[in-house]
């Protein structure tokens, strides 16, 4: 037995005027698609834009429904929108931000775990990482330089038969990194 240790790492800016230009602009998108919000029932509204790899923005809301079940997140309303604009775009960044009706004040946005694996699986098919950017109220944003950071031990398509095998998935457990056997992880 030996225990091993994940991480990423993350930027974190004390404020938006610490980023730059182009950065600045996708959040300012992001907070302009909360308007998009269809949040009637969660009166929790999320806007996400997407900035492609030809320069072009797409922006996104959430969408609720009566059936709870069937509301769908930003993030996904976004994916679909860029899958419908170009089905082969390239994603480079995604800026993630909300607003409670209830003014509440919230901490940069995390993308709930079923948009983790939806950004993955983009991330994936176009072999090169989606950054994002999280915003919350606060003047604080985060910054993931890639969506698999997001979700470690994913299970992806390469689990799947009729999938290339010439790459292994990613789950990292045979490949060489620190060994932290006797840390206190937590695993018995
Ligand atoms: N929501 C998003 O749009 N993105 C996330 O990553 C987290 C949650 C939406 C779904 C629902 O409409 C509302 O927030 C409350 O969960």
């Amino acid at each position: 037995m030996h225990s091993k240790r994940l991480h990423f790492d993350i930027k974190i800016f004390d404020s938006n005027t610490e980023l730059n230009a182009s950065d600045r602009k996708l959040i300012r998108e992001a907070k302009d698609a909360i308007l998009k919000a269809y949040a009637i029932y969660s009166q929790f509204m999320v806007g996400a834009a997407a900035l492609l790899e030809d320069g072009t923005i797409l922006s996104s809301g959430n969408q609720e429904n009566a059936s709870y079940p069937l509301c769908l997140c930003a993030e996904q309303t976004l994916t679909g929108a860029i899958r419908s604009h170009d089905p082969n775009a390239v994603i480079k960044t995604i800026a993630i931000t909300g607003f409670s009706l209830d003014e509440r004040y919230l901490p940069p946005l995390a993308p709930c775990g079923g948009c983790r694996q939806i950004l993955l699986e983009w991330e994936l098919r176009q072999e090169s990482p989606i950054r994002l950017l999280l915003k919350g109220t606060e003047d604080r944003v985060v910054m993931i330089g890639s969506c698999k950071d997001l979700l470690p031990l994913a299970f992806d398509g390469r689990y799947l038969p009729g999938q290339p095998l010439s790459e292994e998935p990613e789950m990292p457990l045979d490949d060489e990194g620190p060994d932290d056997s006797g840390g206190d992880s937590g695993i018995e």
